[in-house]
């Protein structure tokens, strides 16, 4: 989604911006602009519809050397993407750039308008900077107008400022979007994302909820809302340079479905053990007592982090007997009605940590004290300061738009979560053995599968890439597959793929099978075989364009068929899921897509 920049220090803040924002086009955005001040207060400020590279060659004739900016890529909300929308905005004094949704910009507006004040642009983000405009007086500072407009305020923001006649200072403001201020050797850097801080520092100020910073080269002050000064917590942050390269394939996304075995391994390291004390996660801040007490697990995520759900809920309740588990879209839970059932924890799922509606179930589940722990691959991410306690799932920064690792290690996660539990119950290590020998091989078994089938789904893809609709099916743990390996399809290719449990075919769906669709039957070698193998012989029997992957050695009648050759009796599914995403990515590159940053969609989606 929208990602933010900030410069001031001593070097040329144009080419800083606009590494900067290369570094966050893996967030999604349609448009993008920086702004820069000179020392006499002279502003430059270029934005342009589509990529940062469009971008950076306005910059070659428009070249100054200012030493102070802004910069944003904005991924539209309020207004089509155009230049006239994109940020900066200015407006008299104030420039700006905004994540997040103004709410009350409409009244705000309206406000503005009865003292003068027109509007070019659709956005909330210039009601907001005419706001502070209006509030700047010479006897006010930048960080009193900025104050005093934010309590004016309802809705989201991450906001840097800048004032024309201050060219010594950024105002930055944090309620609901994230913002990270970064110190260097005499100068300030300021980012939406820690990764547009690498390479310059790693030196870094999380702003909390109601936070406002005021940047000088190489310092910083906070203070909360009320203006009370604050004194900064600097930490240390640990991505690294390459981490966010591609490391020679031709895209993030190939490079994430490839790093998935190492992705694992991270997630695993020194929490899967041998022995009586099977599983060990430091950072759920539970005794076993209160692990013995758990009843109902709440799981809560969007999109992908939702299937991970899905399918680990599948997996645990075979060995948690007394524990029931229930998967909520965060969206959907975050307005419901719900009862929360005694003995209820929390497990709040998410790539980013910051994705707003997961962010909105956390705060809810809080307050009628439900405990919460954070699945989370982002490092200090929003998410993981407000929960209870929780799981890094360690994956490494997942740039592609796509999530791919993080999903595999979602359901790694939350399976030793819920060994944890069987543990503290006193389930042995005997019973839970197919589990955990299958954790502990997943790793190989994936790097063996994609040596093995990356080749044959290359070329199968080829076949398929021409369709413009597809159906996917599997049953059990396969059906959280099926919805996870069609989303991925969608996404990425933007063929429209539909994802049914298999035994919902004939309520519906199977109308579809025509010669316009495909279809991807996911059939395990298990005790639903059969029923699974009916499936298939019902859409066959109806013309279907069949797509059969299957770990069974058994004969199987389709178009085509992808044979899963593995050892592993529990975690098949994570195998079938990554057929699928080669599937999708060979798909998507056949059509020309942009493979790492699709149309229309944000990595990181911080608005409702
Ligand atoms: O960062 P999160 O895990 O909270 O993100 C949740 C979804 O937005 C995300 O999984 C989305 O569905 C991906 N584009 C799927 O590939």
């Amino acid at each position: 989604m929208c990602g933010i920049v900030g410069y001031i220090g001593d070097r040329k803040a144009q080419n800083l911006l606009i590494s900067g924002l290369k570094r966050l086009e893996y967030r999604g955005y349609d448009s993008a602009g920086i702004a820069t001040l000179s020392s006499t207060g002279q502003l430059t400020c270029l934005r342009e519809k589509g990529k940062v590279a469009q971008l950076a060659a306005l910059q070659v004739t428009n070249e100054v050397d200012d030493s102070i900016g802004i910069g944003h890529t904005r991924w539209a909300t309020h207004g089509t993407p155009s230049i006239v929308n994109a940020h900066p905005h200015t407006v008299g004094r104030i420039t700006l750039v905004h994540n997040g949704i103004i709410e009350n910009y409409q009244d705000l507006k309206q406000i503005l308008e009865s003292k003068g004040y027109s509007f070019k642009s659709d956005t909330d983000t210039e009601v907001l900077t005419a706001l502070i405009d209006s509030l700047y007086k010479d006897d006010v500072s930048l960080l009193d107008a900025v104050l005093g407009s934010l309590q004016l305020v309802v809705g989201a923001y991450g906001i840097a400022v800048l004032a024309s006649n201050k060219p010594n200072h950024i105002v930055a403001a944090r309620s609901g979007s994230p913002l990270i201020i970064g110190l260097g050797d005499e100068e300030t850097f300021i980012a939406s994302d820690a990764s547009a801080l690498v390479g310059h520092t790693n030196q870094a100020i999380y702003l909390k909820e109601g936070e406002i910073a005021v940047c000088r080269a190489g310092t910083v002050e906070l203070y909360d809302i009320a203006a009370n000064p604050i004194t900064p917590a600097v930490e240390t942050i640990e991505s690294d340079m390459q981490a966010i390269q591609k490391d020679g394939y031709d895209h993030f996304l190939l490079k994430e479905i490839h790093e998935q075995p190492e992705a694992l391994r991270s997630t695993l390291a020194g929490r899967l053990r041998s022995g009586s004390l099977y599983a060990h996660l430091g950072g759920i801040n539970m005794s076993d007592t209160e692990l013995r007490e758990i009843r109902n697990i709440i799981v809560v995520g969007c999109g992908t982090a939702n299937y991970a759900g899905q399918l680990a809920a599948y997996l645990i309740e075979q060995f948690t007997e007394d524990v029931s588990i229930q998967v909520e879209i965060a969206s959907e839970f975050r307005y419901r009605s719900f009862h929360i059932p005694e003995n209820s924890v929390a497990l709040i799922v998410s790539q980013s940590g910051e994705t707003a509606d997961t962010l909105a179930c956390l705060t809810e589940l809080k307050r009628r004290g439900v405990r919460c722990l954070g699945i989370v691959n982002a490092v200090g991410s929003t998410i993981t300061r407000e929960v209870d306690g929780g799981v890094y799932v360690h994956v490494g920064p997942e740039i592609s738009v796509a999530s791919t690792k993080a999903f595999t290690s979602q359901v790694a996660a939350m399976i030793l979560f819920g060994l944890m539990i069987a543990q503290a119950k006193g389930t042995s290590t005997q019973e839970l053995s197919t589990f955990i020998n299958d954790l502990n091989d997943l790793p190989t078994e994936i790097e063996k599968l994609i040596t093995d089938l990356e080749p044959d789904i290359k070329t199968l893809a080829k076949s398929y890439a021409g369709y413009d609709h597809a159906l996917y099916f599997g049953r059990n743990t396969l059906f959280p597959i099926a919805l996870e390996g069609a989303l991925k399809l969608k996404e990425i290719s933007y063929i429209q793929a539909e994802a049914y449990a298999a035994g919902e075919l004939k309520h519906g769906p199977i109308a579809l099978v025509d010669d316009s669709f495909f279809e991807v039957a996911l059939i395990a070698d298990n005790w639903l075989y059969e029923k699974s193998k009916s499936n298939l012989i019902e859409v066959n029997a109806r013309g279907g364009h069949v797509i059969a992957i299957t770990d069974s050695k058994k004969h199987i009648q389709a178009e085509t068929i992808v044979r899963v050759s593995t050892s592993l009796t529990q975690l098949t599914p994570l195998l079938f899921n990554v057929v699928l995403q080669l599937f999708a990515y060979y798909v998507s590159l056949e059509r020309g897509n942009d493979v790492d940053q699709p149309r229309n969609l944000a990595k990181s989606v911080t608005v409702e």
